[in-house]
């Protein structure tokens, strides 16, 4: 059987555009999908929107609109920006989808009340609308949440309790086992240390007078299902759970991979196991943890008016490169700028100057010289004669070809970065490369070289294809349209223990400079 991977991206809010920082979380979660696919591993990626809770009722009153038709206009804008960013993820989960989710959301309560592990009790004390969550005193930073920097809500009133302090042991255990793989590890240490102060129990219902809006609690519809127990239970809908047709529950879940921002840690490893423990299914296999886009150095925010659209980059310099910047100037696990003025010196030094010259003036000569059409062989293809390319694997170079590096090399480290979700040092690895083959060039300097050797010029050339080609195929995930377009300008052939190259010249440059 196919090895399966599931990976999810969190569900967005549906009350507000989105930002940077949300790109990130699906960009992130999308170039993990395609290279899992690419290795052949049988892939289902699911994104969506959480449509419910008093946040969005909120946003809609203002709008004047019914909740339901406020979300699915958020729904459309959602589902456009996912184009966009070339989100290829299988399935849209939508909280407020009656025939998709709800059985699964309700399947997933029954579960917990037989294991007997919901009650009803009186609930007095504050509330988070930004973070749709109940919040302690003592979380407090001048009397507000740290994180949304507003004064949370009194509340008092009768709610459904989920006996989350029942798991608490059990859920340190696996997380200090690596059960519960919690990436990065010291994320995982911060979980602990939040258990060891003590977990209580939580509501996880709202009364229906209160937030009208929501999935009923099966048997009591005077209650609602508190938003993030409905919103962690549609990773479990998504794939049909609870639905008429589980098959996809069946062969997908546990998720290999769920991709999340630190923001809403708590609720994944805490929270979600303990539900999953109670209804007696498997966990995830991982939560990724990643760190949160700045802008300017400073959280994004409508008041300070930094707030990054990522219509804005990838309308001004294209999808990839937008792409490009969030995978690789990015340490997935750490808080990452992005800057008009630094996203400009990096498009123009890595991609117009980097990938996208290379490609052109390497085409432009096979052209030239060759027509176009350069047969040869790995074996042939000279070694780098000079020194000082990388500065970590200098000594592997001298006196072997660019194939020896490549499959000895570079290939088997970007694996390596990519089943680690290191998508940054993976796509450091293609960087490598690229940066190799320039000084291949500079090295033999082919411009020069064919005035007096045509046949090792086409030596030389031909191995800078094969090393495009090798840049084109771990570009995949990272920046699907740039490895296609280049795809589309090397064809190749085989014959005779013979590669022949048939190229063509870019019209136009893959990357323009700004
Ligand atoms: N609806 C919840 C998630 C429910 S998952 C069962 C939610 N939605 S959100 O729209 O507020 O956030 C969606 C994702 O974007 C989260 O992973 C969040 O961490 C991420 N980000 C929001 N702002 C961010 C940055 N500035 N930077 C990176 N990611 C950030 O939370």
């Amino acid at each position: 059987m196919d090895k399966k991977f599931y990976i999810t991206a969190p569900i967005f809010y549906a009350n507000a555009k989105l930002h940077m920082g949300h790109a990130y979380s699906l960009v992130l979660s999308d170039i993990l999908a395609r290279y899992h696919r690419t290795i052949g591993e049988k892939t289902f990626f699911v994104s969506g929107a959480d449509e419910h809770g008093d946040k969005i009722v909120r946003a809609a009153q203002k709008e004047g609109l019914g909740p339901q038709v406020f979300v699915n206009i958020k729904f459309d804008e959602f589902k456009e920006l996912s184009g966009k960013l070339g989100i290829s993820n299988d399935f849209f989960v939508r909280t407020s989808d009656k025939e998709c989710h709800w059985p699964g959301a309700q399947k997933l309560w029954r579960a917990l009340l037989e294991a007997g592990d919901v009650y009803k009790d009186a609930y007095k004390g504050l509330y988070c609308v930004g973070c749709e969550a109940f919040i302690t005193e003592h979380e407090l930073v001048d009397g507000k949440c740290p994180h949304h920097d507003t004064v949370p809500e009194s509340i008092s009133e009768e709610n459904y309790f989920f006996k989350l302090s029942k798991y608490a042991l059990e859920i340190r255990q696996l997380i200090n086992e690596r059960k519960l793989k919690i990436t990065p590890h010291s994320k995982a240490n911060e979980m602990i240390a939040l258990i060891d102060e003590g977990l209580s129990d939580v509501s996880i219902s709202r009364p229906e007078k209160e937030i009208p809006w929501g999935v009923p609690v099966p048997g009591d519809s005077s209650h609602f299902m508190y938003v993030w127990c409905d919103a962690l239970s549609s990773y479990l809908s998504a794939l049909g759970y609870g639905g008429e047709d589980d098959t996809n529950f069946r062969e997908f879940w546990p998720a290999n991979v769920q991709v999340i921002g630190k923001d809403i840690m708590r609720f994944h490893t805490l929270l979600w196991p303990a539900l999953l423990l109670s209804a007696k299914l498997p966990l995830p296999q991982e939560i990724f943890v990643h760190g949160f886009i700045t802008s300017g150095g400073k959280k994004m925010s409508k008041s300070i008016g930094n707030v990054l659209d990522p219509y804005e980059f990838i309308n001004e310099y294209g999808l990839d490169a937008l792409r490009y910047y969030l995978a690789r100037e990015v340490v997935p696990t750490e808080d990452g700028d992005l800057t008009h003025e630094r996203f400009k010196e990096i498009y123009n030094a890595n991609l117009a100057n980097g990938i996208g010259n290379l490609v052109s003036r390497t085409l432009k000569m096979a052209e030239q010289y060759f027509g176009g059409n350069i047969a040869g062989q790995r074996e042939s293809v000279p070694p780098l004669r000079t020194r000082a390319v990388f500065e970590t694997s200098e000594t592997e170079i001298g006196g072997f070809n660019i194939p020896f590096i490549i499959q000895n090399n570079i290939l088997p480290r970007y694996h390596t970065h990519m089943q680690g979700n290191e998508i940054n040092k993976a796509a450091d690895v293609v960087w490598e490369l690229v940066s190799h083959l320039d000084h291949f060039i500079t090295d033999y300097e082919p411009f020069k070289l064919i005035k007096t050797d045509k046949e090792m010029t086409g030596k030389v050339l031909w191995g800078v294809i094969e090393g495009i080609l090798q840049i084109t195929d771990m570009l995949i995930p990272l920046m699907p349209d740039t490895a296609q377009k280049i795809r589309e300008l090397i064809k190749t052939e085989e014959k005779d223990g013979e590669t022949t190259f048939i190229t063509k010249t870019p019209a136009e440059p893959l990357f323009g400079r700004k």
